[in-house]
């Protein structure tokens, strides 16, 4: 029997990713029957909302499903009933980016949207709105799960879990799930077939065990992995290839994301090159998106565009809508989603938040025991996880003490007086996004 009513609200629902989700939820209707889809948005991204609210409208009437969709600037309203809520905000969109990319490279230091020294002031952005729409969701749809994938998702859903009220709440990458299709791919069986093992943070969780069948291949995968026979990155990441000793000695698959910590010398030059030609990848993505919407507008489109593929974050609804399928159906399948640890890696706490394979629920997802971290990165994951913490502390207190902690501590900036010079530089030039800081104490020179 179908639901009187399932709804999913998109929060950031003018953003140039939802095509897919609408895509997603289209290929599901059969066992994930949504009635009504909200996306909602701010003001000035009054023009991206209204144009995507028509593409989804026309995907939806080519399907001929009896979705019904809606688009509104009024948060509040459009949470009413919601059973799914998706966060993809980016607070200060992409001219923020723009400023997290280049002012750090302008002091020689890596900047990257997650992970770099712009991942944290991206967190700082993030974390305060999110916190005011988990709170709304408690107050206005408690029942409700709140799916996040904005970045730095784990750090993010870490400090949501802990601080806000709602408690419902998944963070989600498509990272792992790229990992686990390129598996496929490679050794020609489908992605059901496929288990990875994975162990870690969000875009810092390597792969410990790959099973085909049930069967342990991890070696056959370290092998090719170390050959270079496959590559498993993101468009927004230039795969610099791993060498057969880094794989060999680590027996781990590492994740695209950890060329950042382990060919740092290769990948700030290269940024450093972007940076004077233009082309961090903010600018790429400018570019791109305005392509994308001028694609979007024509009132001819009923369908996902290829060129959304260009984008690092693409066949993150299929992520996204399996989990809410899984939830909504207490399909008990495993997924890889950021969630509190709760004992599945024992050399964590508790409430921190790992990306770790669940069995999920209708009542969420629940952690498989892991273990110990690998020896061979406990030192590294664990230092992470310290990091993580200061990024949320800070975030929180608004404190610039705290604030200059958790980028000093961050492994890719480690370096005492250019930490200073890009916070300083980073919380004027944001400071319209960062209203925890303007009353913050001043640091102690
Ligand atoms: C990867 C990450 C996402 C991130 C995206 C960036 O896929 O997993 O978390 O948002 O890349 O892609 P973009 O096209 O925005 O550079
Ligand atoms: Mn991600």
């Amino acid at each position: 029997m179908l639901p009187l009513s399932l709804k999913v609200v998109i929060i950031g629902g003018g953003s140039s990713y939802t095509p897919e989700i609408i895509e997603g939820v289209i290929k599901r209707y059969e066992s994930f029957p949504i009635t009504e889809i909200a996306l909602v948005d701010i003001e000035d991204g009054k023009e991206k909302l209204e144009i995507i609210g028509n593409l989804a409208k026309r995907m939806i009437k080519k399907a001929r499903l009896p979705i019904n969709i809606s688009w509104t600037l009024n948060r509040k309203e459009a949470l009413q009933n919601a059973d799914f809520v998706a966060t993809q905000i980016r607070v200060g969109g992409l001219k923020a980016r723009e400023k997290d990319e280049r002012i750090p490279l302008s002091h020689g230091i890596i900047g990257q949207e997650t992970n770099g020294a712009g991942g944290v002031f991206k967190a700082f952005r993030t974390i305060p709105v999110l916190m005011e729409i988990s709170n709304d969701i408690k107050e206005i749809c408690p029942e409700a799960w709140m799916i996040n994938f904005t970045n730095p998702a784990g750090i993010v859903t870490e400090a949501l879990l802990k601080y806000s009220k709602h408690k419902k709440i998944i963070g989600v990458c498509n990272i792992p799930l790229n990992m686990h299709n390129s598996i496929a791919e490679l050794l020609n069986v489908s992605p059901f077939q496929v288990q990875i093992e994975f162990v870690g943070m969000n875009h810092f969780v390597f792969g410990k065990k790959v099973y085909i069948n049930g069967i342990d291949k991890t070696e056959l995968i370290i092998d090719k992995l170390a050959n270079n026979n496959f590559d498993y990155s993101p468009a927004n990441i230039v795969d610099l290839g791993w060498s057969k000793t880094f794989i060999d000695s680590t027996g781990l698959l590492p994740n695209p994301y950890h060329q950042y910590y382990f060919q740092t010398a290769e990948v700030l030059k290269n940024d450093l090159e972007d940076y004077k030609n233009h082309v961090v990848r903010a600018e790429v993505v400018k570019k791109l998106e305005s392509s994308l919407f001028s694609i979007y507008k024509n009132p001819n489109l009923q369908e996902k565009p290829q060129e959304l593929e260009e984008r690092g974050g693409a066949f993150y609804s299929d992520v996204a809508c399996s989990l809410m399928d899984s939830i909504y159906n207490n399909k008990k399948d495993i997924q890889t989603v950021n969630t509190l640890n709760n004992g599945a890696i024992s050399d964590l706490s508790d409430d921190d938040v790992i990306e770790v394979n669940c069995v999920i629920t209708k009542n969420g997802p629940k952690p498989i025991s892991v273990g110990e971290i690998p020896y061979q990165v406990k030192g590294k994951v664990l230092q992470m996880k310290e990091f993580e913490k200061l990024v949320i502390k800070a975030a929180i207190t608004g404190n610039r003490n705290d604030a200059y902690l958790a980028l000093v501590m961050n492994p890719l900036v480690a370096d005492e007086k250019q930490s200073k010079k890009i916070l300083d530089e980073m919380i004027q030039s944001h400071e319209d996004y960062l209203p925890q800081f303007k009353e913050g104490d001043a640091l102690h020179e």
